[in-house]
């Protein structure tokens, strides 16, 4: 079956007053989400290695393979992408207090969490993303990634939150300042709810 594009758990005019708005959400959900999950398709229609596999399992085998290496950008930027629009939300709540306690024992502080998302999110050169990440050693850690790579595809753990910073996720309400899109993000926009949910499923 063909991967299909989610619907936003959220109108595209949701996220306008906590800085992001309509015409981002249109272009970045409607267009350039879709264009990956377009081109993925394309790539599985053509290649009967890839026809019946889910999602995970197509970035695992193309992960490493340089032969797949379009099929792998654009299979990363799907499930990078549907993890993203989870991570925010229009209700901006306070980090809850399980997620809390878990970033004081494994960061010090909330403010050191946020000062190494900063310095991931904003030092990431050209195209890529942001996470924060259970490791595979029970810790919360943050990590970078460039283009459609995830913490999937370098098996550095579970993916608890997720932050893009192509310019085309940021262009519109912030021009060149991927610095205060990534702090409108950690204080006005993460879905930390989210975060939690996926930390204590984890
Ligand atoms: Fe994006």
């Amino acid at each position: 079956m063909a991967f299909e594009l989610p619907p936003l758990p959220y109108s595209t005019s949701a996220l306008a007053d906590r800085g992001m708005g309509q015409e981002t959400l249109e272009l970045h959900h409607g267009k350039h989400h879709q264009a990956y999950v377009t081109a993925l398709n394309g790539f599985v229609e053509k290649n009967d290695a890839l026809k019946g596999k889910s999602l995970e399992e197509i970035i695992a085998l193309s992960v490493s393979n340089e032969q797949l290496a379009p099929v792998f950008n654009n299979a990363g930027q799907h499930w990078n992408h549907i993890l993203f629009w989870k991570g925010l939300s229009p209700a901006g709540r306070a980090i809850p207090g399980a997620l809390e306690k878990k970033l004081i024992e494994d960061f010090g502080s909330v403010e050191a969490f946020k000062s190494a998302f900063t310095t991931a999110a904003t030092g990431q050169f050209g195209s890529g993303w942001a996470w924060l990440v259970l490791g595979r050693d029970g810790k919360l850690k943050v990590t970078k990634t460039p283009n459609g790579s995830n913490p999937l595809a370098t098996g550095e753990g579970k993916a608890l939150l997720g932050l893009d910073v192509w310019e085309h996720s940021y262009y519109l309400d912030f021009r060149n300042r991927r610095p205060d899109y990534v702090a409108n993000f950690l204080g006005r926009l993460a879905n930390y709810d989210f975060a939690e949910a996926e930390l204590k499923a984890a």
